[in-house]
């Protein structure tokens, strides 16, 4: 079969491999479509701690089952959505029933191969029937928006408050969407691209130029000076950093979503005497990624505005290096084979 291959820090390459083999409890899966995340991209660039070459990378993917043994709930044929965590079920953190967040989380697509490919394998309990109203395209972003729900349900978000998203990346957005169905009365996002500023401004959100204007002083002139009620920090970086915490009202909430390259400098001193919460989120739980599922086939989030390219397997590492250039107009780039 064909697979886009990592072969080491800024070496892909487009071959034919052989076709993965399934274990019990295990189903082959055609893959419709698999896009670029950050996190690929730190793959890419040989940063990710975990992963390891050769791998085929992709960890959001939409497909339907080629392969499988017997099942209540799937058959061959399926259209399915791909949870693509995998946690050991063994420590303590599991035992608790927290297993998104496993002492020893795996990845399909970082620790193991994933989407970038014509097939791949996956546990038959990572697999949800999809409704006949989501499309294949919009069914692969359901992993970054379960991560938006995950992130707005750990948040203490109520109706009426302000939101501040610093970040207008695929999450940035995806936060922002959930932010507003889950009561916001305001969203303000900020990002330093115009192409995705437009599209924010598309979803209702007020945008903000981080390099012509001050979020901070945007969030106090929508707040009567008081300050946003929760800030979402999705961009990661040390001005960010400093922001989400000049934005937010007294006793408000700050989650950060984003993962630091560098780990910023962080003033508690500026937290303290404000009464400032600081929440953190990873990736999501089986019940958020159950309810993207279900937000996306009621119709109530509309992703298909994030996707900016569709490309053939073929060009691989195309769409690799229009992630990588700022200017390239991207968001959420996918791949079919
Ligand atoms: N917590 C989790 O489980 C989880 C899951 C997925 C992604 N993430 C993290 O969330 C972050 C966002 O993910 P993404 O896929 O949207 O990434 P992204 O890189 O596409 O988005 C980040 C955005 O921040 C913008 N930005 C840069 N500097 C800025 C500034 N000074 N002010 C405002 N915006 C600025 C960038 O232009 C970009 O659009 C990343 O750090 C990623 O690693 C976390
Ligand atoms: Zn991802
Ligand atoms: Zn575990």
């Amino acid at each position: 079969m064909k697979a886009g291959l990592y072969q080491g820090a800024k070496q892909l390459e487009v071959a034919e491999v052989p076709l993965p083999s399934i274990k019990n409890r295990e189903a082959l899966v055609k893959v419709s479509y698999a896009g670029i995340c950050g996190t690929d991209m730190m793959i890419y660039s040989g940063l990710h701690p975990r992963a390891a070459a050769p791998l085929i990378m992709g960890h959001e993917f939409s497909g339907s089952i080629t392969q499988i043994g017997p099942d209540e709930k799937l058959k061959v044929g399926d259209r399915v959505a791909i949870n693509p965590l995998i946690h050991c079920g063994k420590c303590v953190t599991c035992r608790s029933g927290q297993q998104h967040i496993c002492d020893n989380l795996k990845y399909l697509g970082i620790d193991t191969n994933g989407g970038f490919a014509s097939l791949v394998s996956v546990p038959i309990e990572n697999l949800y029937p999809l409704p006949e109203s989501t499309s294949d395209e919009d069914a692969a972003l359901l992993e970054p928006l379960a991560v938006a729900i995950h992130t707005v349900r750990r948040s203490k978000l109520k109706v009426g408050d302000t939101v501040v998203i610093l970040g207008a990346g695929p999450i940035g957005l995806l936060i922002g969407i959930i932010a507003q169905k889950a009561g916001a009365a305001k969203v303000i996002i900020s990002d330093v691209s115009e192409y995705r500023l437009n599209l924010a401004e598309k979803y209702g959100f007020h945008a903000v130029n981080a390099l012509k204007n001050d979020i901070v002083e945007v969030a106090k002139e929508s707040t009567f000076g008081v300050g946003a009620d929760v800030v979402f920090e999705v961009a990661g970086n040390q001005m960010t950093a400093n922001q989400m915490i000049d934005a937010i009202r007294s006793q408000g909430e700050i989650v950060v979503v984003s993962v630091y390259k560098k780990p910023p400098e962080i003033n508690l001193a500026k937290m303290h005497f404000r009464e400032i919460s600081m929440n953190t989120t990873r990736c999501f739980t089986t019940e958020d990624f159950q309810k993207a599922i279900t937000m996306m086939g009621a119709g109530e989030v509309d992703v298909s505005a994030l996707i900016s390219h569709k490309l053939s397997l073929d060009e691989f590492e195309k769409g690799f290096q229009l992630m990588e250039d700022l200017t390239s107009d991207s968001m959420k780039i996918l791949f079919y084979s």
